[in-house]
Order: C-alpha cells, then sequence, then structure tokens
C-alpha cells in the first residue's frame, strides 16, 4: 500500500501514524452552535480586564465544533493569530495539525483555544494578572464544550487547567483531571517548544498516545456533571 507523503515525513520523525476514528461529531463552529459559547465569545471580543486589549487587532476566542470530544489549550495568541484572530495558524499550529494527524484527528474535529485571549507584545509570557483575569473564559469555554479529554499544552495551560505550580516535568507523565467536572486531563508539551526542541517529539507522541488511552476509557455519562 502506498505510503501518504504526510505519514512518511510522520514515521522519519519517528512518530506512527494512528488510524482516524469515525467521528460522531458533527462540524459546528462553536461560536454559531451555541447560545452561551457565542455570548462568551462576545464577552471576550469586549474585555478590557487587563492591558492586553490596547493593542489587540483581535480576540482569539478559540475554534472548533462544540460537540468536540478533544480540547486542546495553549498558552496566547501569537501575531498570526492576533491578526486572523483564531488560534494555532502560525509555524506552532502547522506542528499542532501534524501532531493531530500522527493520532488520527483532523483539525476541525477538535476545539483548540487558549488561556489568553489577547496577544501578550513580542510574543512575551502570559504575566500572573493577565492569566488571573482571562482564565475565567477558559474555565467558562471548557463548561460549555464538555470535551471528553483536554490536552494541556505547556506549562502556562497546565498550570491554569490544574490550578498548580508544578512544572512540567512534574505534570507530564500522569493522568489528571479537570476541576469537579472530573475531566481526564493530559499534559505536554507547547509546539512552539517543540519547534525548538525536535528530540522532544517522542514524548509529545508519547503523551498523545497516554491521551489516547484515557479518552478511550471515558465516557461523559461516567462523569457527575
Ligand atoms: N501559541 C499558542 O499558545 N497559541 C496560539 O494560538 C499560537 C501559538
Amino acid at each position: 500500500m502506498a505510503i501518504h507523503p504526510r505519514s512518511q515525513h510522520l514515521r522519519e520523525i519517528g512518530i506512527v501514524r494512528w488510524q482516524r476514528r469515525a467521528s460522531s461529531t458533527p462540524s459546528v463552529r462553536a461560536d454559531g452552535g451555541s447560545i452561551e459559547l457565542k455570548a462568551l465569545s462576545d464577552k471576550v471580543r469586549q474585555c478590557q480586564a487587563c492591558s492586553l486589549h490596547l493593542r489587540r487587532q483581535n480576540t482569539v476566542f478559540g475554534h472548533g465544533p462544540i460537540e468536540a470530544d478533544w480540547l486542546f489549550v495553549g498558552e496566547a495568541p501569537g501575531s498570526n493569530e492576533d491578526k486572523q484572530g483564531l488560534p494555532f495558524v502560525g509555524r506552532a499550529g502547522q506542528l499542532l495539525n501534524s501532531i493531530l494527524f500522527s493520532i488520527g484527528l483532523a483539525r476541525d474535529e477538535v476545539y483548540i483555544t487558549n488561556v489568553l485571549k489577547c496577544r501578550p507584545p513580542a510574543n512575551r509570557d502570559p504575566m500572573g494578572d493577565e492569566v488571573i483575569q482571562c482564565e475565567p473564559y477558559l474555565h467558562d469555554q471548557i463548561n460549555h464544550i464538555k470535551p471528553e479529554i483536554i490536552v494541556a499544552m505547556g506549562r502556562f495551560a497546565a498550570q491554569a487547567l490544574l490550578k498548580s505550580t508544578s512544572s512540567i516535568a512534574e505534570l507530564r507523565g500522569q493522568g489528571h483531571e479537570y476541576s469537579e467536572l472530573k475531566i481526564p486531563l493530559v499534559v505536554t508539551y507547547h509546539p512552539a517548544y517543540l519547534l525548538r526542541s525536535l528530540l522532544e517529539k517522542q514524548k509529545v507522541w508519547k503523551d498523545l498516545q497516554f491521551a489516547q488511552s484515557l479518552f478511550s476509557g471515558s465516557k461523559k455519562s461516567e462523569r457527575s456533571i
């Protein structure tokens, strides 16, 4: 059987593509698929809670079907995201697409968002007060989407979602639960870090395999809410 060029590329970097599972989720844009989520994205668009609103071109609320089983959370929009108002559309986004593909997920079937909804200047790290102001939007978003599994990409997402101050190294490699919703959560490296550190790709692959196994074992109906 002929190998797809993308699969060939993934093999070369040590990643074997998983078979995509049949999706039962209709592809509905979240901001058109739920009144509550739309209202929340309108609120974010108006937000002036921290100084990041002064320089933004667009807020970056998130993108994907509201019925998505998988939620991927990054750090903050970069310049491409700020221009387009969409998450992970730059180089890190291309790598994220490949990572998704490697575990049989298409970008349009997962929900992708960030801890911060506005771009920090010069792509600096989010500051404590920015995270404190913006985090409630993320928690509300998750409450509306109620995914089956959450992948926290990078330190800021992991610490915000788990209300932890531990490092990525401490948080990786174990199953966590998000809030009282008890949604399985896996911590992995941020795609932008992988662009600088290609050797860590295998670790991300392992993390996502782990997430797949937690996902297979989870059922929405078994959660308390
Ligand atoms: N990095 C992030 O954390 N989020 C984006 O949307 C883009 C780059």
